[in-house]
């Protein structure tokens, strides 16, 4: 594994020719596939389910496949994950009445666990479910679509992420979702992520294996 992993966000893909678009974001680089998950319910927007993960398995993509869940309730769902083939399973604090339950159900699963961090939700909400967390995912943007501004402030919400990670010294992954492009990933770099996430930076036309890389190398650069 890479010490900085690259998730590009396949909403962002092609739709139509998913297997496809997938295939190549991996062949230019890509460590890790990330999959949002939306529900018209928890966010205004809707996507796409289990069934489109457990096709993308038998496919034949390998890499790990980082199912972000806006969804609410989660619990059933994240019972669904499991059995698709997930690889990362994490999930917004507000969307669940049960918080450790559902990190544990996703453990028991056999997947990593994380929670997601609004932009206005606190820290806080990770205090007591330390020791379960793989994942600390900070949205950059308020979630429910691809090609929004990145929020600032997210940078000193990483350092302070990054703080409480290491002082735990838990084996937990400090991840980004929004608005991360070429120009702003080393800032994000330098407060402590190591796993970003981009959509519209990298799955864009001409929507080539080359143009993909492209944009993965001067990321990683
Ligand atoms: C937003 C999603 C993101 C989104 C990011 O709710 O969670 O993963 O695809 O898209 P960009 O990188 O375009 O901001
Ligand atoms: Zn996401």
């Amino acid at each position: 594994m890479n010490d900085y992993l690259i998730a590009p966000s396949i909403l962002s893909a092609d739709f139509a020719r998913l297997g496809e678009e997938v295939d190549n974001v991996l062949a230019a680089g890509a460590d890790v596939v990330h999959f949002d998950v939306m529900d018209n319910h928890y966010v205004p927007n809707l996507t796409i389910g289990p069934m489109v993960c457990k096709a993308l398995r038998a496919h034949g993509v390998t890499a790990p496949i980082d199912v972000h869940l806006m969804v609410s309730p989660v619990d059933q769902v994240i019972g669904e994950f499991i059995d698709a083939g997930a690889s990362y399973i994490t999930f917004h604090p507000e969307a669940t009445d049960h918080v450790d339950r559902s990190l544990q159900l996703i453990k028991n699963g056999g997947c990593k666990a994380g929670l997601v961090f609004n932009p206005a939700t606190s820290l806080d909400r990770a205090k007591y479910v330390l020791d379960k967390l793989d994942i600390i995912l900070l949205m950059s943007v308020n979630p429910g679509f691809g090609g929004q501004a990145f929020i600032p402030i997210t940078l000193d919400k990483a350092r302070e992420a990054r703080k409480m990670i290491d002082d735990a010294g838990i084996d937990c992954r400090l991840e980004i979702d929004g608005g991360v492009k070429v120009d702003n990933i080393k800032e994000v770099a330098e407060a402590g992520v190591d796993m970003m996430v981009a959509g519209s930076a990298i799955l864009k036309e001409p929507r080539t294996v080359e143009a993909y890389k492209e944009t993965i190398d001067a990321m990683r650069a």
